[in-house]
């Protein structure tokens, strides 16, 4: 075992956290006077969450850089995250957005894009029927709410350690076999026992437990976990997955939200998966606020057989801005000429690239740490091996040493994911911007361990 330095991480943050205020004057003030009209000094709570005493203000962005107010600028690996991971305002985004935006935003009516964005949906995911909502949260709760309807059955089955936006359902964790409010989770609307069952990634056994009583309406998973850390599926998982959600008759939700980072279409193509229904969200219009869920031919019949044209506003599917004429452009211009095949070509060596410097940088300080790749997104966690579960996953993870590689990254101009140690690449990031991880990474590993400060 490596002793963790807790007193040096201290020190080091104590001087980090200086050198951070110090240069940043106006980001400061500028959070100073946020506090006076913005709950936190953030316009979104998650914007708190970062490892200096106040977040950096973005004066602007371009592809995989940003420059802050204080007119630092950065290498982005958090890029929104994901929700800017096709880079900051692509050329085609930013010419469509424009054009559209002075044709009228929001109609209640479609436009000649969804035709193009259905097709290209059903093109890339396989599935034939598609929807759009605005976020992945609520793709995943209209989703949930399909898979309901249909099945007429009430309970939810999620893995411990996901996360798959602000769906009351998901937020629960697994405490010695027990479904339980998760936390974190602020205000649970009723105990989620009620709502959900939770249970590990990766065991087909407690899979078969939790399904054979059949009153559960759907699996909602991400095909690799990663928001609690990244967890990749056993060889046979998905296969077994897929078995059984068929066997009893369980509606099988994809969430490729984060996993769109493994190709064109997303994990489920890459790796052949037969969901009924996919959602996905984040970055699918360029980071143009848009999410589609896609169903089955079998579920669609019968959403539109339970669903009466006259209750279709109220049914609890949809919502006012959903589909509108600006996302839809946005979503049309990035799967036409953004998150193309040659975006994932480019992408992922820079992010073999990434991972290979971290290795080489743990391997060479003897660190029982490892990273682990999934198309243009990479992570470091602190454990020897893969986790093979959220338990195993949330077990690894120490807050003192991400908040510390997080601040000694921005201080040298890296910004990090500031939940985990997650990196995704945009396509304009350079082979010198990934050195400069791997070196200031090997610099603070080596700081933090060997002492010299
Ligand atoms: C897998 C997954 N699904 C859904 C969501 C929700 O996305 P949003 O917050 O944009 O609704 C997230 C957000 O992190 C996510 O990671």
């Amino acid at each position: 075992m490596v002793e963790i330095p807790r007193d040096r991480i201290a020190r080091l943050m104590e001087r980090e956290t200086r050198r951070f205020v110090e240069e940043r004057p106006k980001s400061r003030a500028l959070f100073e006077r946020a506090r006076g009209s913005l709950l936190g000094g953030v316009p979104m709570n998650w914007m708190v969450r970062w490892s200096g005493p106040f977040p950096l203000f973005v004066r602007e962005a371009r592809g995989a850089h940003f420059t802050d107010v204080d007119g630092h600028r950065y290498l982005d690996l958090c890029l929104g995250d994901t929700g800017a991971m096709t880079g900051h305002s692509p050329e085609a985004v930013a010419e469509a957005v424009a054009t559209q935006v002075r044709r009228g935003v929001t109609f209640m009516l479609p436009t000649e894009d969804s035709v193009w964005v259905g097709e290209e949906l059903q093109r890339r995911f396989g599935l034939p029927s598609w929807q759009i909502a605005m976020t992945a949260t609520d793709a995943n709760r209209f989703a949930i709410r399909l898979a309901r309807g249909i099945t007429g059955r009430k309970l939810v089955l999620v893995f411990n350690g996901c996360y798959h936006g602000t769906v009351d359902e998901t937020f629960v964790t697994l405490r010695n076999g027990a479904t339980l409010p998760k936390k974190s989770s602020f205000g649970p609307p009723v105990d989620p026992a009620l709502t959900t069952r939770a249970i590990e990634f990766n065991d087909v056994g407690a899979l078969e437990r939790a399904l054979r009583p059949q009153d559960v309406a759907c699996v909602l998973a991400e095909p690799a976990m990663t928001n609690v850390g990244m967890i990749l599926p056993e060889p046979g998982y998905h296969e077994a997955l897929h078995d059984i959600t068929r066997r009893t008759g369980t509606v099988l939700i994809i969430d490729e939200t984060h996993t769109i980072c493994a190709g064109p279409g997303g994990y489920t193509a890459a790796h052949g998966l037969r969901p009924d229904i996919l959602t996905i969200g984040k970055p699918i219009a360029g980071g143009v606020p848009a999410a589609a869920y896609g169903v089955s031919r079998e579920l669609a019949a019968g959403a539109v057989s339970g669903i009466r044209v006259e209750d279709s506003d109220v049914s609890g599917i949809g919502g006012t801005l959903s589909g509108n004429a600006l996302a839809l452009a946005a979503m049309r211009a990035t799967l036409e000429h953004v998150l193309t095949p040659r975006f994932y070509e480019t992408t992922f060596p820079l992010a073999e690239r990434f991972a290979s410097g971290v290795e080489s940088v743990i391997r060479s300080a003897g660190l029982p740490w490892h990273v682990v790749r999934l198309g243009n997104r990479a992570e470091y966690q602190f454990r020897p091996t893969p986790p093979r579960n959220g338990s195993e996953a949330e077990a690894a993870m120490d807050l003192d040493l991400d908040g510390f590689l997080h601040l000694y990254s921005l201080n040298r101009g890296i910004l990090m994911t500031p939940f985990h140690n997650m990196a995704l690449i945009a396509p304009d990031t350079t082979p010198a911007d990934i050195d400069h991880h791997t070196r200031v990474f090997g610099e603070a590993v080596r700081e933090l361990f060997e002492g010299r400060e």
